[in-house]
């Protein structure tokens, strides 16, 4: 299979890719989780709207250039956070990232959404690993993958980070992997 599918229905929630008209809910979903976001992710960085913008522009020129398959979270069709598989970890390689609206953590959403992710990125032509990367001192991150039975690889310093830390980071890189059972 060259791409995912663009809904991935799982337990409790539905993966979907993003579409235009998601950019009033992705918004107000950044713009309520400032704070939980800020230590973290770039998305609290600037207006809400002109990133929720940039966001949903991007992921859909992403897709159709096979460079990465982003998806909103869904619950019951509220915006509840987003995540994706991207093509910039090395040939053979996705990696995965995830984030979640403040008021929608400590669930196990997150976790269900990856595990839709694995399945999906292995059914993937040529997907031999899928890589997970986060802050060091991010620990509600490193807890995904451990969950889902993915392997510590590796500890290094930002390289070349190309923009400023957000206030959480120590600039400590930590890298996960998980190989296709079937490689
Ligand atoms: C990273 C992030 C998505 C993790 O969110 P999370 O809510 O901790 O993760 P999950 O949705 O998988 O929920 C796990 C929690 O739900 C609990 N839980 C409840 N039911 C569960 C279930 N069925 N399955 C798994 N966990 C469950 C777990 O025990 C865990 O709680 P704990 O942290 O008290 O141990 C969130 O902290 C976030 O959005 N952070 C800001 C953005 C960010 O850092 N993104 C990653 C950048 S690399």
């Amino acid at each position: 299979m060259r791409r995912p599918a663009e809904i991935l229905p799982c337990d409790r929630l539905e993966l979907r890719r993003w579409q235009e008209k998601d950019i009033d809910a992705l918004t107000e979903a950044i713009r309520d989780s400032y704070d939980h976001l800020l230590p973290w992710s770039r998305l609290a960085v600037g207006d809400s709207r002109e990133v929720a913008t940039g966001l949903v522009t991007t992921a859909l020129s992403e897709w159709e250039r096979d460079e990465a398959y982003k998806y909103a979270i869904t619950v019951d069709g509220l915006v509840v956070g987003g995540c994706g598989l991207m093509r910039r970890v090395g040939p053979g390689g996705l990696e995965i990232g995830y984030w979640l609206r403040g008021d929608w953590t400590g669930r196990g959403l997150a976790t269900e959404a990856v595990a839709a992710l694995i399945t999906a990125g292995f059914a993937l032509d040529g997907v031999r690993w899928l890589e997970i990367r986060h802050d060091a001192a991010n620990l509600a991150s490193a807890a995904v993958p451990r969950r889902l039975g993915f392997e510590e690889v590796k500890l290094q310093t930002a390289p070349d980070a190309p923009y400023p830390l957000m206030p959480g980071e120590s600039g400590v890189v930590m890298a996960w992997r998980k190989a296709c059972p079937s490689a």
